[in-house]
């Protein structure tokens, strides 16, 4: 979604803000702007469309300046347009702001700057209500950050707002509530931005802005407010990513390069929670025998793919544990009254730690008393930092849309996690617990093994690629794999998948299948797999094209799909990690063969910040 750029120092503030908002095209955006401080003004230079629109735009313009501030917009209030891309100014134009998140009384404060003032809008966002505010506190206002104070008293709703004014040259001002911010540490230069890829090739160290604070940023001192006003002192965090983390290395799409970095990120993730002597250690997860005693109910709540890392969570947990488990779509939970309290551990998972209906929701069950766990991967997000205990899934910076390192990061830490709690409680044995923990150690090298030995993937998805509808079927934890290979699918191609539990096929869902029906049919799991057979006989009677995914060795299945994909061979509790890659696959390949924008599929962002 939205994405912001600041920066004061000493050098040009329009090649480092043009910069950084390229490192947040992934996010998704719409149009894009950027405003700097010249000669006394405010120079500013917006456009529809991606950052290259604004590029040409500016052409030669040197917009020389050393403070400034860019955006990327994704359209909520308005269309996505010239006039509605951010920065926006106040009527004198001497200050200048962008914004992320949305001004839930923003109709009211308009109407009031309208009628009683006269101000005269030029935009039909939210943002530009902010603009006016800050520009008539400023007018009875010292400073900058008096105005920008003063205005935010007035609004309620998310935001991350960055202002600077044509008055006072070598500031920036900055304030977030329920919307990330970060400040980037550097020499005679510092910097502000909604994430921390834009800032990866300035600083190794920054300040993560909490909520209700202000944050006033010159290029040698950064002072941090609380919502009182009073200075705050903050500890430095320090960055381990390198810049190459987010760049494309070669690869052709950021998708494929993070689909091939999974095995080492799920090495990463299983290695960094084993001491010396192969024991877990569940750095930040502090769940003691006491407390995960006391826990009769878990509720695990996300979105999305996350949401699919949460369905197989559920089958580890009351597998290893045996604590019930419930999985839900947060945008769902949030309005359904769930029961919650002390007794209950609600577990968040996210990639970006900022998709605000998880936000929500997790603040829902902390409000009825749950104790909260998030596993998460961007740190320092809000939703890590509004859990008492968090699982990081140290996949690193995952930039395209869809989400694939993130998701096999997600599950390895479900594995760790449901293995932890087993054991605390005493329900899986210490002989059980290093069996699985082996085989789980080999997974990255057998995901390292087919990845290379996949080209046969590429080849199904040129002579697949041209279909209008493809199903995926499956069998408990293939059940979970089918709905992340379906989104997956459908989110980068625009092709209508559809994935449902291969038993319930025959209660409605056979109906559409046709002579040529595409169906994907994982057969992983050994305790079922003569169940899968017959589903698969079921449709092929009914002339689909099956193509199933099974593992090396399991070869009955030749005899009723068209095409096999085989995954190596593990324990069927494992399947999850190997057999979701051969569907990230077919659907990169699928989209690419369709021409489609792969990394920036239409109409989605990186992290949904909005309800
Ligand atoms: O950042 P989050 O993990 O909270 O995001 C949740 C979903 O928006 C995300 O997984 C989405 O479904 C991806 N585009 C899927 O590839």
């Amino acid at each position: 979604m939205c994405g912001i750029v600041g920066y004061v120092g000493r050098n040009n503030a329009k090649e480092v803000i043009l910069d950084g908002l390229t490192k947040l095209e992934y996010r998704g955006y719409d149009s894009a702007g950027i405003a700097v401080v010249q000669e006394g003004k405010i120079n500013i230079k917006k456009h529809v469309g991606g950052i290259e629109n604004l590029k040409n735009l500016i052409g030669k313009d040197p917009l020389k300046s050393h403070t400034g501030i860019g955006h990327t917009r994704w359209a909520t209030h308005g269309a996505p347009s010239d006039i509605n891309a951010h920065p926006h100014t106040d009527e004198d134009e001497t200050i200048a702001i962008v914004h992320n998140g949305i001004i839930e009384n923003y109709i009211e404060l308009k109407n009031v700057l309208t009628e009683k003032l006269n101000i005269k809008f030029k935009s039909e966002t939210d943002t530009e209500v902010i603009a006016h505010l800050i520009g008539l506190y400023m007018k009875d206002s010292d400073t900058l950050e008096d105005a920008v104070y003063k205005a935010t008293l007035d609004m309620r709703g998310a935001y991350a707002i960055v202002a600077i004014s044509a008055k006072d040259p070598d500031k920036i001002v900055a304030v977030r509530k329920d919307a990330p911010l970060v400040v980037g540490l550097g020499k005679g230069s510092n910097y502000v931005a909604s994430d921390i890829p834009a800032l990866l090739k300035y600083v190794k160290k920054l300040y993560l802005i909490e909520n209700n604070e202000m944050v006033i940023v010159r290029p040698d001192k950064v002072e941090i407010f609380d919502e009182n006003r009073r200075p705050i002192e903050r500890e430095e965090f320090n960055i381990t990513w390198d810049a190459d983390a987010a760049e494309k290395e070669g690869y052709e799409h950021f998708m494929l390069k993070e689909i091939y970095e999974q095995p080492k990120s799920i090495r990463e993730a299983i290695t960094r929670r084993l001491d010396e002597s192969g024991k877990l250690k569940m750095d930040g997860i502090a769940l003691d025998y006491s407390d995960l005693n006391k826990i009769r109910k878990i509720y695990i709540v996300a979105c999305g793919t996350a949401y699919h890392a949460g369905l197989v969570g559920k089958y580890l947990i009351e597998k290893f544990a045996k604590i019930p488990v419930e999985v839900d779509v947060a945008s769902e939970f949030r309005y359904r009254d769930p029961i919650v309290d002390d007794s209950t551990l609600f577990i968040a998972i996210s990639q970006s730690g900022e998709t605000l209906d998880t936000l929500e929701a997790l603040r829902e069950a902390k409000r009825k008393g749950a104790r909260i766990l998030s596993v998460v991967n961007v740190v320092g997000s809000s939703v890590a930092r509004e859990s008492d205990d968090v699982f990081y899934t140290w996949a690193g910076p995952e930039i395209a849309v869809a989400s694939t390192k993130a998701y096999t990061t997600q599950l390895t830490c479900m594995y760790l996690l449901a293995l932890h709690m087993g054991l605390t409680l005493g329900r899986l044995t210490e002989e059980y617990f290093n069996s699985f923990m082996e085989e789980l150690l080999e997974i990255p090298a057998k995901l390292e093994d087919y990845l290379n030995n996949s080209k046969e993937i590429e080849e199904l998805a040129k002579k697949l690629y041209n279909r209008d509808q493809v199903f995926f079927i499956g069998r408990g934890l293939d059940s979970a794999i089918s709905y992340e290979g379906s989104l997956k699918l459908k989110e980068i191609s625009y092709i209508n998948s559809f994935a449902i539990a291969a038993g319930e096929l025959k209660h409605g869902t056979i109906a559409l299948m046709e002579p040529g029906t595409l169906v994907l049919a994982l057969a992983t799991q050994d305790f079922l797999y003569e169940k899968m057979l017959s589903n698969v006989q079921e449709i092929k009677a009914r002339g689909a094209y099956v193509v199933a995914v099974a593992k090396e060795g399991n070869e009955a299945i030749e005899a009723q799909a068209n095409h096999v994909i085989y995954i190596p061979n593990c324990s069927d509790g494992l399947t999850p990690l190997l057999s979701v890659v051969p569907l990230q696959l077919f659907s990169y390949y699928v989209a690419k063969e369709r021409g489609c924008n792969i990394d920036k599929p239409k109409n989605l962002a990186k992290s949904v910040t909005v309800e």
